[in-house]
């Protein structure tokens, strides 16, 4: 997933990071490491290093917690373009990967509309009490993708998909993806700040929108081992105790990283098929 992210005959964009910029309500902010002014001056083929560190952006207020645990955020009936996100929480330079990273994705609807916040009446034909929410985890390889609906404009804003990253040391950035060509970027106070952020996107033969973004940061986290279940750093019999309590005692709580810990075939499940695989890796 690395490499260069190319923007073709993108016009020239000088991006300014500070002054009158509203950032007060960016929750963790890695400003001195945003790029403070970022130059694609028409030319073809220029590009912005898909290593540059990754920058936050604000919040919003339709932030929830607790969101399903799950990398499918929209519905089979979902109005929208459907969009699949891709890509690799990074470290060290990009060497490294940061397997069992926490990812939570919340955005509004093909008309503009955030379920749980608001009465979308227009969309959720399935109900989903959490519709176009969700949580999912950075796999072994550090990689993550989901899969939603493309989000509509509200309030003047462009199009943007929300995204709280949370690392297995603890480290929380906020973030928000945006889309190249969205004509209400320029005017918007936070798109454009990080063109890494301003993806381009594919289209499919079915229709399908692809996009891919990669979150790196430059900390020590060697991210999370499956089936380390009790989070000793250790892969023995404890764990398999641990994941056989989870299972009879219902008591996992799925919104934190016990849940990576034990699903060890990342099927977002946490049962018997587990305790299998991980009696398989401790035996030899
Ligand atoms: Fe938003």
């Amino acid at each position: 997933m690395n490499g260069k992210l190319i923007f073709p005959g993108l016009i020239c964009v000088s991006v300014g990071i500070g002054g009158s910029q509203p950032i007060s309500q960016i929750e963790f902010s890695q400003q001195d490491n945003i790029q403070n002014t970022i130059m694609n001056c028409g030319t073809e083929n220029q590009s912005t290093s898909r290593c540059d560190l990754s920058t936050s952006d604000i919040l919003g207020p339709y932030y929830i917690q607790d969101a399903p645990i799950r990398n499918v955020l929209a519905g089979p009936n979902e109005q929208g373009q459907r969009l699949i996100i891709s890509g690799d929480v990074l470290t060290n330079g990009c060497a490294d990967s940061i397997p069992g990273t926490m990812i939570e994705v919340w955005q509004a609807d093909d008309a503009g509309c955030y379920s749980v916040n608001q009465d979308c009446s227009n969309g959720n034909p399935d109900f989903d009490p959490s519709n176009l929410r969700g949580k999912f985890f950075t796999d072994n390889s550090g990689s993550y993708n989901f899969e939603t609906v493309l989000p509509g404009f509200y309030e003047g804003r462009p199009r943007h998909i929300h995204i709280r990253i949370s690392l297995p040391s603890g480290i929380i950035m906020n973030s928000q993806i945006y889309f190249e060509g969205d004509p209400f970027c320029e005017s918007d106070p936070w798109c454009g700040q990080d063109l890494n952020r301003v993806i381009i996107l594919s289209e499919n033969d079915d229709g399908t929108l692809l996009g891919s973004l990669d979150w790196v940061y430059n900390t020590q986290d060697p991210g999370l081992l499956t089936g380390d279940a009790n989070w000793d750093g250790e892969i023995n019999v404890l764990d398999i105790v641990t994941i056989i309590n989870y299972i009879v005692s219902e008591e996992l709580n799925p919104t934190d990283f016990s849940f990576y810990l034990a699903d060890v075939n990342q099927d977002y499940s946490i049962d018997v098929l587990d305790i299998v695989i991980l009696v398989s890796i401790i035996i030899g």
